[in-house]
This record gives C-alpha cells, sequence and structure tokens, in this order.
C-alpha cells in the first residue's frame, strides 16, 4: 500500500537526520552518545538505572521492569507483520536516549499540564474535542493506527490525536494518553511530537521526560519526538497494563519498526488503575489560543465520507479485563463532538460484503476557527 511506501521514504529521511555525536563527559564516566536531530532537539543516552524518571519520590523502591512480562497484543493486521527495526540511531546497552530539557521547556510542560484539558474533564475552556470513548468498564489497554498531519498552530494553541485510558473517583483522576501533538508553546516548535502523559495519585500531570515518572527503556526510541518535516506520519500506538507488574507499558509502530516497547509508567504512580480503567478513549484534541480562535484539527478537513479525506484512526481495539484484545466497538461506545460547526466526527462504516482490514475505525478533524465556542 502507498503510504507504506511513502512512510519508509520518511522514516529513512528521519534517520539521516539524527547525526550522532560522541561525547566525552569527564573522567570514569564512559563516553555517552548523543543525538542532536535539530537546534534545539538533542537526545543524551543516560544510565538506565540513573534517569530522571525514577527520582519521582513514589518509585524510591522500584525496580525497573526491562520488558513486558506477558507478550504484548499482537498485531493482527497486515501492517508491520515480520517487520525488524533497523537500527540506525540508538544508545548503546545499559542506557536510554532522554531529550535534553531547557528549564523553559520544563516549564512550558508543567503549565499547560495544569492548565488544560485532560480526558475526565472536558470542560476546561477552549478545549474541544472529537472523539470515542467506552466508560463502565474495567480495560487493560487501548491501542490504535492513526495519522498526524503537519498543521499551522499558533504559539497559544494545540492540535493532537490521542489514545487514552482512565478512572476517575470523587476528586480524584489517573490517567495516561499518548499519540501525535502540535504544541508550539510547551515543544518550542510547530512540528509534530509523540508524547505520553500522565496523572496520577499526587494529581500532577506531565508531559514525556519533562518530570519524573516514566521509565524509559528502549535503546533506540525515545518517549516524545519530532516527526520529520512536512509530512504526515503514522504510527500505532497502545497503553497496556502489565499482567505480571501492573505497571502500564507504552508501544509503539512506526511504519517500517517492528513493535518498540518504549517504557512504562509503574504502578506506583497510581491509586485508581491498579486493577484496569474504567475508561478508555480515541480522538482528537485542540486548545484555543486565549484570544479566541480554534486551531485544525486531523488535517484540518471535515469528514466527509471520504475515507482519506480527513485524518482517520484505524484498527482500534481494547484489552478488555482479561486482556483479550477486542474492536472497541463491540463494547458500548460514545461519540463526543463538542463544537461541531469546527470539527465532525464520521464513525467508519464498512458494507458488510466489502470486509476491510480496517476494523473499527472514524475519521474525524475539522478547520477550526472563530466560532468553535468556549
Ligand atoms: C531554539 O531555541 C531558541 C531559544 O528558545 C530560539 O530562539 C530558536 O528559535 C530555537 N530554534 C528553533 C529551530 O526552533
Ligand atoms: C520503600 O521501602 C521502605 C522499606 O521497606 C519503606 O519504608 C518505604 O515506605 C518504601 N517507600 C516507598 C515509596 O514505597
Ligand atoms: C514471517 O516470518 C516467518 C519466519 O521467518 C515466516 O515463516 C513467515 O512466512 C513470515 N510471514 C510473512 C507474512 O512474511
Ligand atoms: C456509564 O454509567 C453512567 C452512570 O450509570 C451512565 O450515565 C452512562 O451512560 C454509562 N455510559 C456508557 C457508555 O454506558
Amino acid at each position: 500500500m502507498s503510504t507504506g511506501i511513502v512512510m519508509a521514504l520518511v522514516m529513512n529521511l528521519l534517520h539521516l537526520l539524527f547525526l550522532a555525536v560522541l561525547v566525552h563527559s569527564d573522567q570514569n564516566m564512559a563516553p555517552l552518545r548523543s543525538f542532536k536531530i535539530s537546534e534545539n532537539v538533542t537526545y543524551d543516552c543516560l544510565d538506565i538505572y540513573k534517569q530522571p524518571g525514577l527520582d519521582h519520590p513514589l518509585l524510591k523502591n522500584h525496580t525497573i521492569q526491562m520488558k513486558p512480562s506477558v507478550s504484548r497484543p499482537e498485531l493482527n493486521n497486515q501492517f508491520g507483520k515480520n517487520k525488524t527495526y533497523k537500527k540506525k540511531m540508538g544508545c548503546p546497552d545499559g542506557t536510554i536516549p532522554i531529550l535534553r530539557s531547557s528549564e523553559e521547556y520544563i516549564s512550558n510542560a508543567k503549565n499547560f499540564a495544569e492548565k488544560y484539558f485532560h480526558p475526565l474533564s472536558s470542560d476546561s475552556p477552549g478545549t474541544h474535542i472529537a472523539g470515542v470513548r467506552s466508560s463502565n468498564g474495567s480495560y487493560r489497554g487501548i491501542l490504535a493506527w492513526f495519522d498526524g498531519f503537519p498543521l499551522n498552530i499558533e504559539r497559544d494553541q494545540a492540535s493532537y490525536s490521542q489514545v487514552y485510558i482512565g478512572s476517575g473517583l470523587d476528586n480524584q483522576v489517573n490517567f495516561i494518553q499518548t499519540g501525535y501533538m502540535i504544541n508550539p508553546g510547551v515543544f518550542g516548535d510547530g512540528r509534530l511530537w509523540t508524547y505520553g502523559f500522565w496523572k496520577g495519585k499526587d494529581g500532577k500531570g506531565c508531559y514525556n521526560t519533562a518530570c519524573p515518572g516514566f521509565v524509559q527503556v528502549s535503546r533506540d526510541v525515545p518517549i516524545g519526538k519530532p516527526a520529520g518535516p512536512g509530512v504526515p506520519d503514522w504510527t500505532r500506538c497502545s497503553i497496556h497494563q502489565d499482567k505480571g507488574t501492573g505497571n502500564w507499558w507504552l508501544t509503539q509502530q512506526v511504519s517500517d519498526k517492528a513493535y518498540i516497547d518504549i517504557g512504562y509508567w509503574p504502578k506506583e504512580l497510581f491509586n485508581l488503575i491498579s486493577n484496569g480503567a474504567n475508561m478508555v478513549g480515541v480522538g482528537g484534541v485542540v486548545q484555543a489560543s486565549h484570544s479566541g480562535p480554534s486551531p485544525p484539527m486531523g488535517n484540518g478537513n471535515f469528514p466527509n465520507g471520504d475515507r482519506m479525506g480527513s485524518a482517520i484512526i484505524i484498527n482500534i481495539d481494547v484489552l478488555d479485563s482479561n486482556y483479550e484484545q477486542r474492536r472497541m466497538d463491540s463494547f458500548p461506545i460514545e461519540k463526543l463532538v463538542d463544537s461541531p460547526n469546527c470539527y465532525g466526527l464520521g464513525i467508519g462504516k464498512v458494507k458488510p460484503f466489502h470486509r476491510t482490514h480496517l476494523g473499527f475505525f472514524f475519521n474525524y478533524g475539522g478547520p477550526g476557527g472563530n466560532s468553535c465556542g468556549v
């Protein structure tokens, strides 16, 4: 299929952009490798046992889980079968890539996390959604394929596509989300970034490795990285709970790569999702400017019945309470569209005699604008 070819090209370009640089640190430290992707984006290979994620007070006694204890959800479609990850960048054994973070990035990421939308409180001003959610269950995970598009986003706007799991009780929430985000106010550029976000029992939320909590285990693929410039990107993201440990894994497959276990959010961080999450969801979200205008979502087009005309999320599966992988629409789903003037949702319809590999899917998105409401 042609997107596969396009993506292979894109990923090759991305690899070329990674310039491996050897940095010699002082005295006894082994040389550590860094990858500079662009002017303000550098990853340092740090000792996996000394990574900043472990500095969280709840992780004092944490033992790193090097890989999921039970085999992860199988890929049951044609994408990525038998693919091996071509290692063109990667940290040396025993080290993992961590984004070199400026104070500015850390404080911007914290501000955004505190001020804006999260999946269990949709009333944050200027936030709009077009997606699908299943509540009232006990879910061990969610996975979906989605595309991300380059969009023109103002400095105080954000536009993202995500999958999430979470639970709420009284005034507390726990959740984890991952996907693509364009958020110049946080990332410092208008590119599409993959990201992960969590909110745990201390009530705090955090993006990527901007504060402690996430444990990176992949030597090759960091949580949070920019996509190649000016082109759509595809990824399959999954968040799933480990059957043996209860930790929540982030797994990603990008175009020609194998399924990569990037790392996990340890169970110690949470109090409401120890035995699965009540809710799972997937879709697009935007954050409007303070001055009003809402940015585009998806690829900027409304769903119009043409599968390739607007952004699409396909093969949306969940893991049920027994860790069985099932189509999301085998559970009751709610459609979430809060600003139909600006953003739409078109649940995929496939004629019964025309089965496809798309599974449960939908198109979503829209142009945004000045009259999206608050
Ligand atoms: C890098 O960061 C500096 C300081 O924040 C900024 O002035 C510059 O425009 C950034 N460069 C890119 C390519 O984003
Ligand atoms: C770590 O273990 C010690 C000794 O068992 C215990 O007192 C402490 O509460 C534990 N800390 C955390 C954050 O679990
Ligand atoms: C995957 O690899 C196995 C073992 O090498 C091989 O038998 C099988 O035919 C491959 N499947 C595909 C779809 O290429
Ligand atoms: C979940 O339960 C609440 C409260 O019982 C109900 O209002 C809501 O419609 C349910 N949602 C779904 C998707 O079944």
